[in-house]
């Protein structure tokens, strides 16, 4: 018998819901099938609007949540239905949620938001659904984020190797993982993924992201931007630390434009804007002790940039940057398939956030269960 469990991942890039099925046990995790579903344009847009302060928002926000659990259900049953996965293997579905708000903090009450309807996936699917992973950490003193380090540490952690998993999304996330048992599991939020490149294209070009990072690399990075985006004091917090769309928009980036002395070409803000991402990585990285004495490991659909990744390469030379793909594991299913363990971890009773990650009070049991 098989211990079935369905991940469901749609991050902050907006470009898709990622659906895997994992077989999980104690001992083992092993993905069965996965694919990837495209988001709607009208849904897409829907949540960009609710990613900001707005009119109506409670009645947008009440409707996109149905919505949302409908398509998360759909998703499901086309996987299974495609991949002909029998529903008595199947324990639970591990579902994160669109994130429509991101606001960690100690000032004020922090607080995170996903929709996508658990009910309605329940509903829809028949399945046991475990959703809201985020809220029970913060509740605990949290950040909520980011959650796959304890993935990462169950997965790739090795006595034989220092390793760090660069998780490059909308936003980025590194995990440590040193090989001395003594030395505990860390990981944070770095700073923007894809999320800058993406709206910039969007913006200039009509496309949803820069394919290989081909535009930027037929740009010059400008200095006084880079240095002005390398300046923002979010970059200086010590971890615990996460970020999402609330700190890196589009908006933001114009606002840092419109306050250069010169205008700078469209390409040259392109390949600006991935030096930025790849040097807020490698600062973060080269803060560690005995960083140059780790392997790096990309996932997240960043690691398919290959100017990204060739940059990365550079940066933190003698070091190799490879893609989880050296460890058996295609990068684009990572974090559709943490998901779907932390939904194993809360069905077994277990503990899912760590809290040397997240700067919780300690480790809790996350989420809740919706019955099938
Ligand atoms: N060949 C490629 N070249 C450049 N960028 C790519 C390529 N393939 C994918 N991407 C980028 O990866 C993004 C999607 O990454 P991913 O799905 O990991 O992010 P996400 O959905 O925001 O997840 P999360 O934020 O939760 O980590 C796309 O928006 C695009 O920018
Ligand atoms: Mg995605």
């Amino acid at each position: 018998m098989k211990h079935i469990y369905i991940g469901l991942m749609s991050g902050t890039s907006l470009d898709s819901i990622d659906a895997v099925a994992v077989d999980i046990c104690a001992d083992h995790c092993t993905l069965l099938a996965a694919d990837n579903y495209t988001l709607p344009m009208e849904l897409r847009q829907q949540i960009l609007q609710l990613s900001q302060p707005g009119n109506h928002e409670i009645d947008r926000m009440g409707q996109l949540d149905i919505e949302l659990g409908k398509l998360f259900a759909k998703c499901c049953n086309q996987l299974i239905e495609e991949q002909s996965i029998d529903r008595a293997h199947i324990r639970a579905i591990g579902s994160h949620g669109q994130t429509i708000r991101h606001r960690p903090g100690k000032q004020q009450p922090g607080f995170t938001l996903q929709i996508g309807d658990p009910n309605t996936v329940a509903e829809h699917t028949g399945l046991t659904t475990v959703a809201d992973f985020r809220r029970r950490d913060m509740a605990a003193g949290g950040q909520g984020a980011p959650l796959v380090p304890a993935f990462h540490q169950d997965l790739f952690r090795t006595p034989a190797h220092n390793r760090m998993l660069i998780n490059i999304g909308g936003m980025s996330n590194i995990t440590v993982l040193p090989a001395r048992a003594n030395i505990t599991t860390t990981g944070y939020d770095t700073g923007p993924g894809n999320v800058l490149m993406d709206s910039w294209i969007k913006l200039q070009q009509g496309q949803t992201y820069d394919h290989n990072g081909q535009w930027a690399s037929s740009g010059t990075v400008n200095q006084s931007l880079l240095d002005q985006l390398l300046s923002l004091p979010w970059l200086e917090l010590p971890p615990p630390r996460s970020t999402g769309r609330e700190q890196f928009n589009l908006e933001w980036l114009q606002h840092q434009l419109v306050q250069l002395s010169s205008s700078v070409m469209p390409a040259d803000v392109q390949a600006t804007l991935l030096e930025y991402t790849a040097r807020t990585i490698s600062d973060a990285i080269q803060q560690h002790d005995q960083w140059s004495q780790y392997e790096f490991y990309l996932c997240g659909g960043g690691a398919h940039n290959q100017a990204l990744k060739q940059r990365l390469n550079t940066l933190l030379a003698p070091a190799k940057v490879e893609t989880t793909s050296a460890l058996g594991l295609d990068p684009d299913w990572i974090e559709a398939m943490a998901f779907a363990w932390l939904a194993w971890r809360t069905m077994e009773g277990l503990s899912g956030n760590l809290s040397t990650v997240t700067g919780a009070s300690g480790e809790r049991i996350l989420g809740a269960i919706w019955p099938a």
